[in-house]
């Protein structure tokens, strides 16, 4: 929060006319320090004042390229003209909301959503929050398990993956700093290790079997009393979102098939990493499963709330009428800008998109971990997704503060940067980014880990 006199920049993509944060914006900072609670503080201090596309603009003058689209929401662009268009429209006629009562703008972007998604997904519920979401997965999950036998309520997640901030949520988690508060342990949520590389203590080599391992764990977590019969469900976080590490695949494949073996459903939390952010539409798709349940949030609708969970139609009608619904479920203005979001995706060819601008992005990046071999460690994701993953020079060991330096350095520069407070940085520019400005980036990326380094 202490103003930095940072070089003066001026590209086709980026302006820094001030100092950074900006002197005259430190009282809205104090302000929201008054007023909110802590708990949604720790961000870059920018002010936002417009996004357009993939840029950021804040009231002083200063114009960032954005590698954020926020948290992975606006994966079609900031204010993407689609959606403003529908929104203006939708405004007009003046429908802010409805509570469940029907609208039309709800059939036309659940008509939409089934129909780009696989034949499996008949149905679903619409909610507004991803956390909402994976806990209505846990649900649907245990109602089903119970139509087997009431003890089938067992949900198998990993440890770590982040699934929101709820209750259940948190449990998914199992983090005992985020989920101490709850007080107790679900004795019927089990839970995981994320088969990191390192988890195979160094056997691995290119033929280690992943789907061995998973067998493994899975004898580890029968020693600690599990009944793999009363396996309601496995959710899995479709990568690991702080780092975007993704699984091996004989390892999901692995679960998948073991899921079906004992009539267990499979959920993919795709909140963070639907809608082409890695090069297909969803990343199960990348592992070859066969998920019952996808979790859905974020880059749904590009902007407003919005979230989902779509399955076949004897899961998603488990629950009673009225019996999983919110008051801001399916609000109009969120359903309009969700179908004009979904039609955006389509018109601008935009998972293929992710996927031919990911090949820039994550060669771009290997060659900065091989010039830089001694700070970071690995880089990870797919399409126009990475997480990457420092570490100390000296000790080698994970280092967050690192790349906390790199991310308040770029953005002096003119690039926002996902900061994780990890050993990750993480970057998912809008999809929409042109070539040119994706190098820009990555230009500023760079200078920015170098200047930190010397
Ligand atoms: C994979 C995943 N699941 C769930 C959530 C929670 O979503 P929300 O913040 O909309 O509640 C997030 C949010 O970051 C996420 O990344």
């Amino acid at each position: 929060m202490i103003p930095v006199d940072a070089p003066r920049v001026n590209t086709k993509y980026r302006r820094i006319v001030t100092k950074i944060p900006v002197p005259e914006s430190l009282e809205l900072f104090k302000a929201l320090e008054k007023y909110e609670s802590r708990s949604m503080h720790g961000q870059l201090p920018v002010i936002w004042d417009r996004a357009e596309d993939f840029q950021v603009f804040d009231p002083y003058g200063n114009a960032w390229i954005d590698f954020t689209s926020t948290i992975f929401v606006t994966n079609s662009g900031h204010a993407n003209p689609k959606i403003i268009s529908a929104l203006q429209k939708n405004l007009e006629q003046k429908l802010l909301h409805t509570y469940t009562f029907a609208h039309k703008s709800r059939v036309d972007f659940l008509k939409k959503l089934i129909e780009i998604t696989p034949e499996q997904f008949e149905k679903a519920v619409l909610l507004s929050a991803g956390t909402e979401v994976t806990e209505c997965a846990l649900k649907l999950m245990r109602m089903h398990g119970q139509t087997v036998k009431p003890s089938k309520i067992v949900i198998i997640s990993f440890r770590d993956a982040m699934h929101g901030r709820t209750m259940g949520a948190e449990m998914l988690k199992g983090d005992p700093k985020t989920s101490g508060w709850i007080g107790y342990i679900d004795p019927n949520i089990y839970h995981l290790p994320v088969p990191f590389p390192w988890a195979a203590r160094g056997k691995v080599k290119n033929d280690y079997d992943w789907g061995q391992h998973f067998y493994e764990d899975m004898q580890t977590l029968r020693e600690d009393g599990l009944d793999f019969n009363n396996i309601a469900g496995f959710i899995i976080e479709s990568y690991i979102g702080w780092g975007a590490f993704f699984y091996p695949v004989a390892y999901i494949q692995a679960l998948d098939a073991f899921a079906k073996e004992h009539d267990a459903l499979v959920a993919f939390d795709e909140i963070q990493a639907g809608f082409g952010r890695t090069g297909k539409m969803f990343v199960y798709q990348h592992y070859g499963a066969e998920p019952d349940l996808i979790c859905l949030g974020k880059a749904i609708s590009g902007s407003l709330p919005l979230s989902a969970v779509i399955g076949r139609q004897k899961i998603m009608d488990l629950p009673d009428v009225g019996s999983m619904s919110s008051t801001h479920s399916a609000n109009p203005l969120c359903c309009t800008a969700g179908l004009a979001n979904l039609e955006a995706i389509e018109a601008g060819n935009l998972v293929e998109e992710s996927a031919r601008k990911g090949a820039i992005l994550h060669n771009r990046l290997n060659e900065i971990k091989n010039r830089y071999a001694h700070r970071v460690s690995h880089i990870w994701g797919k399409g126009l997704l990475a997480g990457v993953i420092f570490k100390n020079s000296k000790t080698n060991r994970p280092d967050s503060v690192f790349p906390s330096k790199v991310c308040e350095k770029a953005m002096q520069k003119g690039l926002l940067l996902v900061h994780t407070g990890r050993e990750s940085i993480k970057i998912g520019p809008p999809l929409t980014i042109p070539d040119d400005a994706l190098i820009e980036g990555l230009d500023v990326l760079e200078e920015s880990i170098a200047e930190i380094d010397s």
